[in-house]
């Protein structure tokens, strides 16, 4: 295949082959490893609903010098203080243990790669009570409108990365539920999970500048207008 390339182009190809892989795990939208992709990383999406189960990936045929960042946003259903009501019931019928395994194939996954930052993403809830190895990588918490994307939804970060800057404020101090269209937006179908679960493209493009990875080619991404 290589051989039958003009040879000029051969070291263009060489340049997209040693750029660092950006792993990006329960990620089916695609907004989080965004700026990545658009900054020219390559990026992998790892999601059920794109046919990647977590568990049946075989990631050990990627070698772990090629991964330089682990995004992670897993399902938060089971963790999420919002549901504290349902969590007797989810520790009873195996709906806890089971979230608690994506959590720690994460950090399997995390482990087998030692990426240059790995990241995980979920609201305010119960994940240091229910894996306590994740105790001293956070969360750090931050809100979308800190990043411009006007709504609330309290969200933490846990892992070894750089913390991105707030910058484009939106609206100061707390929100209150009434102001955020992200937790009115009741329902349990999967299209309005799906819309709920959406990285905030703010956030999105500051994590990104906040950790670039090294041995890319540095290119400049601005966050989409359309
Ligand atoms: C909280 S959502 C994250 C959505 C993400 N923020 C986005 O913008 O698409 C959790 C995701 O985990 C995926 N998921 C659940 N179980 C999985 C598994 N065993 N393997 C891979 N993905 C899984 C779901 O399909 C869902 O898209």
């Amino acid at each position: 295949m290589l051989t039958s390339l003009p040879l000029k182009q051969i070291p263009s190809l060489q340049r997209i082959l040693i750029r660092p892989v950006i792993v990006s795990l329960f990620d089916y939208c695609g907004s989080w490893s965004e700026p990545y992709r658009r900054a020219g990383y390559r990026v992998l999406q790892v999601d059920k609903k794109l046919g990647f189960d977590i568990f049946k990936w075989n990631y050990k045929a990627i070698k772990p010098g090629l991964v330089g960042g682990i995004l992670a946003a897993p399902p938060c259903d089971d963790f999420a203080s919002s549901g504290a009501q349902y969590w007797a019931k989810k520790n009873h019928d195996g709906r806890t243990a089971a979230s608690v395994r994506l959590v720690k194939e994460i950090l399997v996954i995390v482990r087998y790669f030692k990426p240059q930052f790995w990241v995980i993403e979920n609201p305010v809830g119960r994940l240091n009570t229910l894996i306590p190895a994740l105790k001293s990588f956070g969360p750090w918490y931050f809100q979308p409108w800190q990043f411009g994307d006007p709504w609330s939804k309290k969200t933490g970060l846990w892992g070894v990365f750089n913390k991105p800057e707030p910058a484009h404020i939106t609206r100061p101090g707390k929100c209150a539920r009434k102001d955020s269209w992200i937790l009115r937006l009741g329902g349990k179908s999967e299209k309005t999970k799906t819309l709920r679960s959406v990285t905030p493209q703010g956030f999105a493009y500051a994590f990104c500048k906040a950790n670039p990875l090294k041995d890319c080619i540095p290119v400049k991404v601005q966050r989409r207008t359309s």
